[in-house]
């Protein structure tokens, strides 16, 4: 919900813009560090979901750490100030310069995804006379019941190492003298609403950690991954449930007094903040439909065209306007089909020229954007 005061502000920006709440992303922060605090938690933001220079400074400053998946994410992290001792990196195409890079930073520790990444760490640690701490990232096959394109921890997935590849892992753990191993990964996936996937991949940690302790190897670190969701149909419910989150972990989770517990959350942190501002450029109202074509695409806000995603789309200027009778299809500039954010859309009577908001932005919004069709730089505004 804006206020008359955002609206009158939003028509003097050049549209279309992302639009950073950033007092409710600080409350979003808070609620989570304070919730985490509780169990001793500890937080890696994942950067890929907003890498945003005045997001990612709040998030440094709230004390989390970073979860990076390329080069360019540990650089960033490094740049911005986050303590390189709360860097992680994982990835399952980790190239050699990533890896001295990340190295010669000291970062935390390597996620691990397959037993040649290992003896690739291990070979490159060694001509650098260093020892790499590394978690193995280990595909549970847990079903997160999210969309099939981001779930990440089945078996047909290529992400993580197999379960029965794990003898082998444990083995060339063994043999490699610069690899240190600090403990087990998991991510099965994003935008996960319900909990019970949770209880589910926790009995499988629990699993995994028994095996390698009973190997002889020291878990020091269970890293359960992100993936909690947001509430796309209530963009002003706002901050997700932490409290319920982490209980779940605390429930069910085996956890003895000398282990930590990483969480990589990204879009449960970040995704309510930001709202896509659009404007209006025609309405084509037709035999069958009706189309809003907005100054806004696939090019900046991909995840319509991508997942069949659904973000909210409210029309700011009819705000408070009660009659959404009219059906519109709301689509971009682009010349893609695909290119449309919602069919059959009610909403007030739309004129050119209204502010359109597309809600809950903020994560895997602005940095999936790119210059199909040779479009500019989408623009960003903050409140405060
Ligand atoms: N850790 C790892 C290893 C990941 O791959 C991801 C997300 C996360 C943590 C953070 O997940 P989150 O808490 O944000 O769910 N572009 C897609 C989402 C892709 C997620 C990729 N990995 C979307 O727009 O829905």
């Amino acid at each position: 919900m804006f206020s008359n005061k955002d609206i009158t502000h939003f028509a003097n920006i050049e549209t279309p813009f992302y639009y950073y709440d950033l007092t409710l992303l600080q409350n979003t922060l808070d609620t989570c560090a304070q919730a985490a605090k509780v169990y001793n938690f500890h937080v890696h933001y994942a950067m890929k979901a907003n890498f945003n220079p005045m997001v990612l400074e709040k998030i440094k400053s709230t004390g989390f750490g970073a979860d990076c998946v390329s080069g360019g994410e540990v650089k960033k992290a490094i740049e911005i100030g986050f303590d390189q001792n709360k860097v992680v990196f994982a990835g399952v195409g980790k190239s050699d310069k990533e890896i001295n890079d990340a190295l010669d930073q000291d970062i935390f520790c390597f996620n691990v995804e397959s037993i040649q990444e290992l003896e690739v760490i291990n070979e490159l640690a060694a001509k650098r006379a260093k020892k790499a701490r590394v978690a193995i990232r280990i595909n549970p096959n847990v079903d997160a019941h999210t969309h099939h394109n981001i779930t990440t921890g089945l078996d047909e997935n290529k992400f993580g190492i197999n379960s029965w590849d794990l003898p082998d892992c444990a083995e060339t753990l063994k043999q490699c003298a610069q690899l240190e191993f600090i403990g087990i990964h998991f991510h099965i996936g994003s935008q996960i609403t319900n909990l019970d996937v949770y209880k589910n991949l926790c009995v499988r940690v629990n699993e995994f950690a028994a095996w390698f302790e009973e190997r002889g190897f020291l878990v020091k670190v269970l890293n359960v991954g992100g993936g909690l969701g947001i509430d796309y149909h209530n963009p002003d419910q706002q901050v997700p449930d932490f409290e319920a989150y982490f209980k779940i972990f605390n429930d069910f989770l085996e956890v003895r007094s000398n282990q930590e517990v990483h969480f990589e959350l990204g879009r449960a942190l970040v995704g309510q903040s930001s709202s896509l501002i659009s404007k209006v450029l025609y309405v084509k109202n037709g035999k069958k439909k009706n189309f809003i074509i907005l100054d806004a695409g696939m090019t900046e806000l991909m995840r319509p065209a991508l997942y069949q995603a659904y973000h909210k789309i409210e029309n700011l200027t009819r705000q408070g306007v009660t009659d959404t009778s009219v059906k519109y299809d709301v689509v971009g500039p682009i010349c893609e089909s695909t290119d449309c954010f919602g069919k059959e859309v009610e909403l007030p009577e739309t004129s050119r020229g209204d502010l359109i908001a597309l809600r809950s932005t903020g994560a895997y919004g602005e940095v999936m954007a790119s210059h199909y069709n040779l479009r500019e730089n989408v623009n960003v505004a903050y409140s405060e």
